[in-house]
């Protein structure tokens, strides 16, 4: 389906050039990522993320977030914006204070409307509320949810869609790329937006998925048809298929498949706008240093030649 809006890559540079890797690579790295064509869309990794922006409270600092935002602009590509409200990479105030519910959302508030209004007209899409489930679908324990409750979504997306009205509004989790109970979750989330009278636009499936044990084709449309019944969109929004290391032929033809089925699953689908991989260059994805013995996830090795899945995506697309 010629109907994706975008096919992207997110990206942290030039955060990554303090890496060992990437001094000598950057050239090779940012050809690709801004010039090749290759890309429609980005998010930054890191940038936008609380403790980048709001490292205190009160203090606003958009210079990281900054740096792939406006080279998104200069080569003309979509941004997706990421994100608001999350438990994870959290400035360490937020979670030392001890909040009543009327502080805390104060701090919210004033958090997305700083931030939001920073990039106000300039992001595609917002995460507003990031893996606010656990994988049975109950909501997680966070420290927006112990001080208010599934209020706290709410207020997260009722303020964003005051601020910019342009950007469509996401909710974003792993593993919802195949049906059950997490599935299950996201649908009740954005029945209680929508119920509540608030503006949600879509669904982000975050897509970190796994080469040698990976959903089929079928089940990806099912969860994500299931999205797209509710009248929102959906988006792959950080896909990475890792693999036990190290790549051979065989878990490389695993990867290739995986990528095939959840990229065509997303084209097939009415509703499913984009997709977006997170980083390309395999020295610069998350996965190893934090799945060990798990790597090679993306779909240009070290050496900058491409994997069996690149071919896969293009047969998808
Ligand atoms: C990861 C980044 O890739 C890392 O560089 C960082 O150290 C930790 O966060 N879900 C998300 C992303 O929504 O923001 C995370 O990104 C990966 C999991």
């Amino acid at each position: 389906r010629a109907g994706l809006k975008y096919f992207g890559s997110a990206t942290d540079s030039p955060g990554q050039r303090e890496r060992a890797p990437y001094a000598t690579a950057y050239p090779q790295y940012d050809a690709i990522m801004w010039d090749s064509g290759e890309f429609g869309q980005t998010t930054p990794t890191n940038g936008q993320k609380w403790t980048f922006v709001e490292p205190q409270k009160g203090i606003f600092n958009f210079t990281e977030g900054e740096i792939v935002a406006t080279k998104a602009r200069d080569a003309g590509m979509y941004l997706r914006c990421h994100a608001l409200v999350w438990h994870s990479q959290l400035a360490p105030w937020v979670e030392s204070t001890t909040w009543t519910p009327d502080a805390l959302r104060v701090a919210i508030v004033s958090h997305i409307t700083n931030v939001v209004g920073h990039w106000k007209g300039r992001c595609y899409a917002w995460d507003v509320v990031n893996e606010a489930l656990n994988e049975d679908g109950t909501y997680r324990n966070s420290v927006f949810y112990q001080v208010l409750g599934e209020d706290y979504i709410k207020l997260a997306f009722e303020t964003a869609s005051k601020i910019d009205p342009s950007a469509k509004l996401y909710y974003n989790d792993y593993n919802l790329e195949s049906p059950g109970a997490k599935v299950d979750g996201a649908k009740r989330i954005v029945k209680l937006l929508q119920g509540a009278g608030i503006k949600i636009d879509g669904v982000g499936l975050q897509a970190h998925l796994v080469a040698e044990s990976h959903p089929t084709l079928d089940q990806h449309i099912e969860a994500i048809h299931g999205f797209a019944s509710l009248g929102v969109e959906v988006a792959l929004t950080e896909l990475d298929i890792r693999l036990q290391t190290p790549a051979t032929a065989t878990n490389l033809a695993l990867q290739k498949e995986a990528y095939k089925n959840v990229v065509g699953a997303c084209a097939q689908v009415k509703g499913c706008i984009g997709v977006t991989i997170w980083d390309f260059y395999d020295p610069f994805s998350w996965v190893p240093s934090v799945f060990s013995g798990q790597g090679a996830a993306l779909l240009w090795f070290d050496n900058f030649t491409t994997h069996p899945a690149y071919d896969g995506v293009v047969e998808a697309l």
